[in-house]
């Protein structure tokens, strides 16, 4: 699918005071007010669980989103909201998912993959969600340098040194792929573009990514990301 706005918002930091996203509700209402009038019908909650950092329960992020959708209800606003997370791919990501809280109406749950892990480390966690019957939605896929393809980067010794001193890049010779993504197209994950990602808010290589992810067809799903009200009148291009 091509990463454009669609009705649904498949990741958003909405919810007031359990992540990095708005600290207040009213933030989080003029969030909604901004999307639903940028075309937006459904908007997933998608707040971090990362271990030491934002811990809260499944059921409290249930009892936030059910709260936030009565104060829209009371506002005339239409937008319905879905319950999900974002996920970090860490080495407690499996004890997490024992209750997972999927993306509402889905099998599925979103996860984000640091830069900073190995690629031995995510292959075996994504396949063990698989195997537990939960298909793994890879969080803004253009955002992991693990899931870089080498051809795009300047064919230069200190380029492929840099490249090969992250750990990630491990193409098999072919230059045009990416060993990982395909491990992942094969196991049937899917992956949530970043809308701001493709008109260059994360910076050029990031941008680069997202339109050859585009190209290629690799997106499944699109999502804004936003965190906070101005994020999301950048990222939309609303005022
Ligand atoms: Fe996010």
């Amino acid at each position: 699918m091509a990463l454009k706005q669609r009705t649904t918002d498949y990741h958003c930091h909405i919810l007031p005071g359990i992540d990095d996203g708005p600290k207040e509700q009213d933030e989080s209402i003029e969030m909604a007010r901004l999307l639903a009038k940028a075309g937006y019908r459904e908007v997933y909650c998608t707040p971090h669980l990362i271990k030491g950092m934002y811990e809260v329960s499944n059921e409290e992020v249930l009892h936030e989103r059910d709260k936030l959708q009565r104060e829209l209800e009371k506002e005339g606003i239409g937008i319905k909201l879905l319950a999900g997370r974002e996920y970090y791919l860490d080495e407690f990501l499996l004890d997490y998912i024992s209750k997972p809280l999927l993306l509402e109406g889905t099998t599925s749950i979103m996860i984000e993959i640091p830069n900073n892990t190995s690629v031995d480390l995510v292959k075996e966690t994504i396949f063990a969600v698989k195997r537990r019957g939960i298909t793994p939605l890879i969080a803004h896929p253009e955002r992991c340098f693990l899931l870089e393809i080498a051809e795009r980067e300047p064919q230069s010794a200190g380029t492929l040194n840099r490249w090969f001193s992250r750990g990630g890049a491990q193409n098999n010779g072919n230059k045009s792929s990416n060993e990982l993504l395909r491990y992942f197209k094969q196991l049937g994950c899917q992956f949530q573009g970043n809308l701001g990602s493709i008109n260059g808010q994360y910076g050029g290589r990031v941008k680069a990514s997202a339109q050859y992810f585009e190209k290629n067809g690799v997106y499944t799903h699109a999502g804004t990301d936003a965190h906070s009200p101005d994020a999301v009148k950048d990222i939309l291009g609303i005022r």
